[in-house]
């Protein structure tokens, strides 16, 4: 099976619904525990912001591995993160707020973690609607701008996780530090682009005539 063949997608996106799985079975079997709610927001939660930071390490991992062939797995991880951020907010609002849309707006107003949370997956809902090849397409090089958004994405995303966080804040950190990581990994080529771009436009303007 090659790395980046629609068997190895569809292999990693069957591999990426296993929690789902597991969550439907331990939820049919008893199986989450004394604070059924409590686990599956915890569990969609954390698979969420696992599945987009996967996303993020697959270009590093590219580079690193001389893998071109990687890529196309950032649209698997991308659309699994939002899979599971949908049903970790849906488990929010259907279990926690028994569809309450009045208390959905307040907490997402007054609870600053909710607020960056909610933000997060507003952010990521155009780039789970834009991940097909026809609007790659049709948005040209808006596509790329616009799939930046996950770099803020995720970073909200690790907040959220920080600020829900009562007391133990290692885990949360640990993930915060792997967003950070795989952020500051793109600084160096964000800014070399920056800086060829500059000198394209500094060309362009002294071969541009006279007078
Ligand atoms: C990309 C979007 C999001 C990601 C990646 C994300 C991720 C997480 C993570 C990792 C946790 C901690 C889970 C744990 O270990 O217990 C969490 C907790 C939580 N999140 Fe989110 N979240 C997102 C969006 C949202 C949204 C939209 C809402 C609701 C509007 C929400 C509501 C909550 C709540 C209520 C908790 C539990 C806090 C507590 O323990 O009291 N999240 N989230």
């Amino acid at each position: 099976m090659k790395i980046g063949s629609r068997s190895a997608r569809i292999a990693l996106a069957v591999a990426g619904l296993i929690p789902l799985a597991q969550g439907i079975f331990d939820f049919a079997t008893g199986g989450l525990g004394p604070e059924p709610v409590e686990e599956i927001t915890h569990r969609t939660g954390q698979w969420a912001l696992r599945m987009l930071l996967l996303g993020l390490a697959v270009s590093p991992a590219r580079r690193l591995l001389d893998a071109p062939g990687l890529a196309p797995h950032r649209r698997t991880f991308g659309l699994l993160a939002f899979l599971y951020a949908s049903l970790h907010f849906i488990t929010y609002l259907a279990l926690d707020l028994d569809f309450r849309l009045g208390d959905l707006a307040e907490d997402i107003r007054e609870r600053p973690f909710i607020t960056v949370g909610f933000s997060a997956l507003v952010l990521l809902s155009p780039l789970a609607l834009t991940s097909t090849r026809s609007w790659i397409r049709r948005l040209g090089k808006r596509w790329r701008q616009l799939h930046r958004g996950v770099y803020l994405a995720v970073t909200l995303a690790a907040i959220h996780f920080v600020w829900s966080a009562k007391a133990d804040w290692l885990e949360p950190g640990i993930y915060a530090a792997v967003a950070a990581a795989l952020l500051g990994l793109r600084i160096p080529g964000a800014l070399g682009r920056k800086r060829a771009n500059y000198a394209t436009l500094r060309r362009a303007e002294n071969s541009e005539p006279k007078g």
